[in-house]
């Protein structure tokens, strides 16, 4: 009589399906912001670390709770620690939220299309990311740093909610004080003695150095802002075809299968998550879908 196997002894067993969950050991967990965390993980049997580029996204599945999609938010030159950065707001991110040291996760991926970052040598790159947006273009930043002479200028444009809601701060910092980056923040609502930029991000565009006709744009961050960051760009003269961006939808599947994430004729888990701005602009344009 065949036996069922429990989870955990089917992912012991060597499987490429990408329905089948990869087991993953939390290596590290670092508290980010009051809601936000990042784990780091290693698979958590021999296995030569994990792949990806900058902007695809991973299925977590926090066992018996469920799986989510999240972006990949580590350094793609160093796969051998897989990094991902969450927002606690529902039911397996905030389970999530309460693993350890030592506890077992669920990957399945790397899924989705990618940050354009090797197109856009040559060219000035101008990162525009709202919250924890910041996090799916962390991996970008760290893979334009570390081919910095292939570029223009870099120009990152981070904005969050408040002061104690930035993301990254002490990365940020680093950043900042680059001589060969761009890099301006700004919150929405000052608090607690901050004396930086006070508005949206898009505030920021209209002044940013960077040569608009021969600028590579990449922006993350909640949808609103997104319209409204592809809007300054265009005014600034980007062509709509150096803009790419990063769409979210509800997913099961993350390879094509379930519908789930349908967004008119194309799937954000298999088409996307990056899309050019010129190839949907007409379905973002269209507030319900
Ligand atoms: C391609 C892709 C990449 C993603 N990358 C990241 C990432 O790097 N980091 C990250 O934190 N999240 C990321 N997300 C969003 C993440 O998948 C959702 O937050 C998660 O699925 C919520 O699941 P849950 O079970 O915790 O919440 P649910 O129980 O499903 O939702 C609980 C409540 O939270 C609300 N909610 C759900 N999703 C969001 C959201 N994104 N923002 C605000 N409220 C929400 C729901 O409307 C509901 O009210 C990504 C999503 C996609 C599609
Ligand atoms: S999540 Fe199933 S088709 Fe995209």
């Amino acid at each position: 009589m065949a036996t069922l196997l429990n989870s955990h002894e089917i992912m012991s067993l060597s499987n490429p399906d990408p329905m089948m969950p990869s087991p993953f050991r939390v290596q590290r967990v670092r508290q980010e912001t009051h809601d936000t965390f990042t784990l780091e993980l290693q698979p958590a049997r021999d296995g030569d670390g994990f792949s990806f580029q900058a902007g695809q996204f991973n299925m977590l599945y926090v066992f018996g709770v469920g799986e989510v999609p999240i972006s990949i938010s580590g350094d793609p030159t160093k796969p051998r620690m897989l990094v991902h950065t969450t927002r606690s707001v529902g039911t397996v991110t905030k389970a999530m939220r309460r693993l350890k040291r030592g506890d077992i996760l669920g990957v399945r991926g790397p899924f989705g299309s990618h940050w354009p970052v090797e197109l856009a040598a040559g060219k000035d790159v101008v990162i525009v990311a709202g919250g924890i947006g910041l996090a799916p273009l962390r991996p970008a930043m760290y893979q334009l740093l570390s081919h910095r002479d292939q570029y223009g200028k870099v120009v990152l444009l981070y904005g969050s909610r408040t002061p104690e809601e930035i993301l990254f701060p002490r990365e940020l910092e680093r950043w900042r004080s680059q001589f060969d980056l761009e890099v301006h923040v700004t919150v929405d609502r000052a608090m607690g003695g901050w004396r930086g930029n006070v508005g949206v991000v898009t505030t920021l565009i209209q002044k940013a150095p960077f040569n608009a006709r021969n600028t590579t744009a990449m922006v993350c961050g909640p949808e609103v802002m997104m319209r409204f960051t592809v809007m300054e760009l265009l005014k600034r003269g980007v062509k709509t075809d150096n803009v790419h961006i990063s769409m979210e939808r509800n997913m099961k599947c993350a390879v094509g299968f379930c519908g789930h994430c349908q967004f008119g004729p194309v799937f954000v888990c298999k088409d996307g998550p990056v899309f050019v701005y010129s190839h949907i602009k007409d379905l973002l344009t269209k507030w319900e879908i």
